[in-house]
């Protein structure tokens, strides 16, 4: 102990971080080492208990966290042969979310730091979705222009580097995935509707209904989704198309005002070497397909995670947890303590805490 081989040994080898994501209908367990293996991982979707309702309804979420989450805890740990000594930090989502579903991944999280004597991370949502490109692609460096797209959040940020981000644009009221998840619903294609309205668009033509694209060429920088879903309400009233035929005229219509957003947001910050896609709609091949061009256009790098790594998962808040250490000077003999275990579970927390407040937008996790 303490020698000198011992020193630069302990300073090479890679923290292994256990990470917990509870913050919408998602309960995920991950083991996640610094140098980018995900040891070992555990996904249980609660698309069931949530579908007859169309959407997640927050205490049948928290309940159902409570109970799969200590089990796929224990089979992680399994999986992976490990035990909790060998896990140098818990991480777990804190914030923002369904508030019920955070406090069941933060309170397990501190039981198994104080427990097992390991450092606690607290980690933003956000910051796992916008981070985990950098998991898959570690060649992804610092800065990038992140497009984060899911049921809870629209947002383009800055990455400049470990908690350094910079939000260019949000939502003034509902998430692309919310809108895309709305569309469904008006279709009766179910829920999740992501892929359900993707699907269908692929039989429908793009062009045949007249939509609106809010806030397209507006000189102010954020999305606005509600009156496209007003009108998507309008054309099914009408039935003067087909459910097919209006999927793929939504769709169509909120990838321009994507790409009309994403323009806006680098003429005021670029350039930026690179664009990444995050969160669930980045699942969406279209959504891929105009910003993969988009990036070309501009000559930026385009990354988008593997799908597992869009949608909500354990890894990227292990993984996030991962970046803070080396961000934070980590070494295995060294005394890092992490968060305090008085930490409260934060409904709302914005990445850029100098953002100012946007009518709507975050309302929910
Ligand atoms: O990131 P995520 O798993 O959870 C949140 O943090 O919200 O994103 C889920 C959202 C849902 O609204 C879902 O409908 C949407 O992502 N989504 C998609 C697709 N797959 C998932 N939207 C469009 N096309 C898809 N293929
Ligand atoms: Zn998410």
């Amino acid at each position: 102990m303490g020698s000198a081989t011992h020193t630069s040994d302990a300073a090479t080898v890679p923290p292994i971080v256990l990470g917990i994501e509870s913050s919408c209908d998602e309960t995920a367990v991950a083991l996640v080492r610094g140098d980018r293996v995900i040891i070992a991982q555990a996904i249980a979707s609660q698309d069931a208990e949530h579908a007859p309702y169309g959407g997640v309804v927050p205490e049948i979420a928290a309940r159902a966290h409570t109970e799969r989450l200590a089990p796929m805890i224990a089979a992680v740990m399994g999986q992976a042969g490990l035990t909790l000594d060998d896990v140098d930090a818990i991480a777990a989502t804190a914030g923002p979310g369904l508030i019920g579903g955070v406090m069941v991944g933060l309170v397990s999280a501190k039981a198994l730091a104080m427990a097992a004597d390991k450092p606690l991370l607290a980690i933003n949502h956000l910051e796992g979705h916008a981070l985990s490109p950098r998991l898959a692609d570690s060649a992804l460096a610092f800065p990038y222009l992140l497009l984060l797209v899911s049921g809870g959040h629209c947002q383009i940020l800055a990455v400049d580097g470990v908690g350094q981000y910079r939000r260019l644009a949000t939502t003034i009221d509902d998430a692309l995935g919310e809108a895309f998840d709305k569309t469904a619903k008006l279709l009766r294609l179910g829920y999740p509707g992501g892929p359900a309205v993707e699907r269908l668009a692929l039989q429908g033509n793009p062009k045949a209904v007249p939509l609106p694209r809010p806030l397209k060429g507006s000189a102010e920088p954020h999305f606005s989704f509600a009156g496209l879903k007003s009108a998507v309400l309008r054309a099914v009233d009408s039935a003067a198309h087909s459910p097919a035929d209006i999927a793929a005229s939504f769709q169509a219509a909120a990838v321009e005002c994507l790409i009309d957003r994403l323009d806006h947001a680098l003429k005021r910050a670029g350039p930026f070497p690179a664009l990444v896609v995050a969160g669930g709609v980045a699942a969406n091949q279209t959504v891929r397909a105009a910003l993969e061009g988009f990036a070309n256009r501009h000559a930026m790098q385009f990354t988008a995670p593997p799908l597992a790594l869009c949608t909500d998962n354990a890894a990227m808040i292990a993984w996030a947890g991962c970046e803070r250490l080396a961000a934070e000077g980590w070494t295995a003999d060294g005394d890092f303590t992490g968060d305090p275990l008085d930490l409260v579970a934060r409904p709302r927390w914005p990445l850029d805490a100098s953002a100012e407040a946007v009518r709507g937008a975050g309302a929910k996790g």
